[in-house]
């Protein structure tokens, strides 16, 4: 069922590399969209996904119209994923990739901005949050309607980890990152609950576990794209479920609080960046941006990072 008053949903995905095709399948188990419309460079690949991912539909939980699309599908689409561009190589940083996605991008969004479209743009491509910036100067439009995926699968990682710590469902662990998808994020530990319980209140009710082992815990979840590029050359899955998520937030005008890359206009004492903060998304894209109390040391933390994007997002708009 749609909640755009039986107008079919349509998706239209730019980039068929392993996080693009990993959101396109996503998409399809999950029964998010009607219409998904895939756009690549190397429309030949593209095409063979198409295939592949058609040929799963007879067991799909409902019926999503997958084809090969060009820029002229983007003028009816609600959404607008942007996966394209170069991804991290082993030791290299999500920052590093500014130079050369910046060039991608201008491209795309006037290719898309061609079409017509005035749906929501989702950017998926690192570094996420100066590309979401990047999208909202390129597209004029305005900072609502251009998501950036920013810490929503970091604060997911948070969730899985401290899940296992305490032995408890991730989905019962309310727990966020906020600020740069990259090295300096920060978890909020101030406002993470177990359940209903403040975690200190937890630890304290709990002889065996211990907050030193939190300070690993943040660790693993902040370097996981390392360890993970080490392991097999890239990350893809999470990214791509996290992206299925804000993806049915939007269509489905669902109001639930994800930590996406939100453009900053005074919020939290910062002006013009996008950076991961908790944020209601629905059909509309960012609803609101929900400003969260933080200790000092958070507020330090988080200024960094503020900091860090705005010192990389300003020479490569220049
Ligand atoms: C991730 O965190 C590489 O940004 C990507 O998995």
């Amino acid at each position: 069922m749609t909640a755009n008053h039986g107008k079919v949903n349509r998706v239209v995905l730019i980039g068929a590399g392993s996080v693009g095709v990993s959101y396109a399948f996503s998409l399809i188990n999950q029964g998010i969209t009607e219409e998904l419309a895939i756009i690549d460079l190397f429309a030949d690949k593209a095409l063979g996904d198409v295939w592949d991912l058609n040929h799963g539909k007879a067991f799909a939980p409902s019926p999503t119209n997958v084809w090969l699309g060009e820029y002229q599908d983007c003028k009816d689409a609600d959404i607008v994923c942007i996966c394209a561009g170069a991804n991290q190589k082993p030791g290299e940083t999500r920052l590093d990739l500014v130079e050369k996605n910046m060039k991608i991008f201008k491209g795309i969004v006037d290719d898309v901005m061609e079409s017509g479209f005035d749906g929501i743009f989702l950017i998926a491509t690192n570094p996420v949050d100066v590309l979401t910036q990047a999208v909202i100067e390129f597209s004029g439009f305005p900072a609502h309607r251009v998501v950036g995926s920013g810490t929503t699968l970091d604060s997911s990682r948070l969730r899985y980890k401290l899940g296992e710590y305490f032995d408890i469902s991730p989905k019962a662990v309310h727990a966020y990152i906020v600020g740069e998808h990259g090295d300096t994020e920060l978890p909020l530990w101030s406002r993470v609950t177990i359940g209903p319980v403040p975690l200190q209140t937890y630890l304290d009710n709990h002889d065996d576990y211990n907050a030193e082992d939190l300070d690993q815990i943040f660790e693993e979840v902040r370097d996981a794209a390392y360890h993970i590029i080490e392991k097999k050359g890239a990350t893809f899955y999470g990214i791509a479920m996290s992206l299925a998520r804000i993806t049915e937030a939007i269509l489905r005008n669902e109001n639930i609080v994800l930590t996406t890359s939100s453009y900053l206009q005074g919020q939290y004492g910062a002006e013009d960046v996008c950076i991961g903060v908790p944020s209601i998304i629905n059909r509309s894209g960012i609803r609101e941006i929900i400003e969260v109390p933080m200790n000092e040391e958070e507020q330090e933390k988080f200024a960094h990072s503020v900091q860090t994007l705005k010192s990389i997002y300003e020479p490569a708009m220049k």
